[in-house]
């Protein structure tokens, strides 16, 4: 059973917090993004890289975040009031908050996407098209049809508003504890499919054979953000769920296999989609499209694929649902702890919220297209902000945060707890952590964030 510290909500047991953790990484990024991104720069050749950005800096990095959250108990804002006394660190706790909103804004419009199409892959719609054009128009005439796009919005963040409104060990844990093993068995399924399709050694030896000709400079910028991306870091959303965690389990141990899970589930979603679209010819490199104009024409060419279609989008939807989450917990436990809002209140009105800040996101697919600042339209702007921005900015002060201001013997005291053996087996493990924290996490997210706001590139070209 949990103990209760002070009337806050604690998980019942280390799996159900390993779980709801994993949850939160395992998402879009993992089946929309993480395919694209790994199609358009060489395939195995990013995978590789991306794979050293994750133990380099993600890993690192997560422990920092939980580490704060289990220390303090507290939502990023409070951790950092607990830990000093600068108005200048809970600032950076309140950025993690605000990024809260602005990444579930674009997020559920894609969730929402994901959402509809379970229908449109019951009502048996990609039957209709044979090429990936036909199947573009057909998601282009949904995204432009207002009511759709809103609609699905709506109702996939009443799903996500349901889960956080029933608490943390009833509605985050329980929902992760069913939906997890659901979204494995079904990734799985559509794994084995794959591979035994006619032509699937092509996206095999995509994924496997690195072509190094595709990897530039920017591709290593891209690994290392989205690894930051896929493990939710940043933002104190690991934070809060850490917030919640026991000092009895060992913190390293269990963020080991976050990232285990959330690196596996992205490799074997890779597998999963490019043997299908090898297999039935069509272009990997296809962007963002991948997943909602080039699969469903795979699936129309596949045998079973009417049920494999919806199977696909039922784990996409389960993926984003158990991320989205644990992007509205953050804001939920801020005002749950700093304002003394009830929980439940606290998700109706900043649920409302977060829909009301998706709705010119979603809007952007069609009434307001062209409404357009810095060049990039809403939808574009929420996603740019977020990932280039606010999570680099927020990854760089925790890890600066955690390994120069708060004072590392005290930093180690309560990461030792919980995790006494490993560390009396291991001492090795704490002096690669201090070194990554303290130097590689910092000064390789200043890089990423130096280049997405084009300053890098400047100094690239002077130097040439
Ligand atoms: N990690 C999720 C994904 O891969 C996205 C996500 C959830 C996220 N919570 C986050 C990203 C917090 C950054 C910060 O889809």
């Amino acid at each position: 059973m949990s103990v209760k510290t002070s009337g806050r909500e604690n998980w019942g047991s280390k799996v159900g917090f390993i779980l709801a953790a994993a949850g939160s990484a395992i998402g879009l990024g993992n089946i929309w993004k993480f395919p694209y991104i790994a199609g358009e720069n060489g395939g195995a050749a990013f995978i590789f890289i991306y794979l050293i950005c994750i133990a380099v800096i993600g890993l690192p990095v997560l422990i920092a975040e939980v580490l704060l959250g289990r220390t303090t108990q507290r939502n990023p804002v409070g951790a950092f009031k607990a830990l000093s006394n600068s108005p200048y660190w809970t600032a950076i706790g309140a950025m993690g908050v605000i990024a809260g909103f602005v990444i579930l804004s674009f997020y559920g419009v894609v969730a929402g996407w994901s959402f509809g199409y379970i229908f449109e892959a019951i009502k048996g719609s990609f039957y209709e098209f044979e090429q990936p054009n036909s199947a573009a128009d057909f998601f282009g005439s949904l995204t432009s049809n207002v009511a759709w796009i809103v609609g699905f919005l709506a109702l996939f963040m009443c799903l996500t508003m349901f889960i956080v409104y029933s608490g943390v060990q009833k509605g985050i844990e329980r929902g992760s504890k069913i939906l997890m093993p659901l979204l494995l068995i079904i990734l799985i399924i559509l794994m084995i499919k794959g591979i035994t399709l006619d032509g699937s050694e092509k996206g095999i030896a995509f994924i496997l054979q690195p072509d190094w000709s595709l990897v530039s400079g920017e591709s290593v910028l891209l690994a290392l953000g989205h690894a930051f991306f896929t493990l939710s870091l940043g933002m104190g959303a690991m934070m809060t769920y850490g917030s919640y965690m026991s000092k009895k389990d060992s913190i390293p141990g269990a963020s080991l296999q976050i990232v285990f899970l959330d690196t596996f589930i992205a490799l074997i979603a890779g597998v999963a989609i490019f043997t299908a679209v090898f297999a039935t010819g069509l272009d990997p490199a296809a962007g963002p499209g991948l997943i909602f104009q080039t699969l469903p024409v795979v699936f129309t060419k596949m045998p079973g694929g009417y049920i494999f279609s919806i199977m696909f989008f039922l784990l996409l939807t389960i993926a984003a649902l158990t991320s989205s989450i644990s992007l509205l917990e953050v804001v939920v436990a801020y005002f749950v702890d700093e304002k003394k809002w009830a929980r439940k209140k606290a998700v109706i009105v900043f649920g409302t919220v977060t829909f009301l800040v998706g709705v010119p996101s979603a809007l952007s697919f069609n009434l307001i297209a062209d409404v357009k600042l810095f060049g990039l339209n809403f939808f574009d702007l929420a996603d740019w902000l977020a990932s280039n921005i606010l999570l680099p900015v927020g990854g760089l002060f925790i890890s600066v945060f955690v390994a120069w201001v708060w004072g590392f013997d005290k930093v180690l005291v309560e990461l030792k707890r919980g995790a006494e053996s490993l560390f009396d087996n291991y001492p090795w493990i704490i002096t690669f952590w201090k070194i990554f924290i303290k130097y590689f996490s910092p000064v390789l997210i200043f890089l990423v964030f130096l280049h997405s706001i084009g300053v890098l590139d400047l100094i690239i070209d002077l130097f040439k």
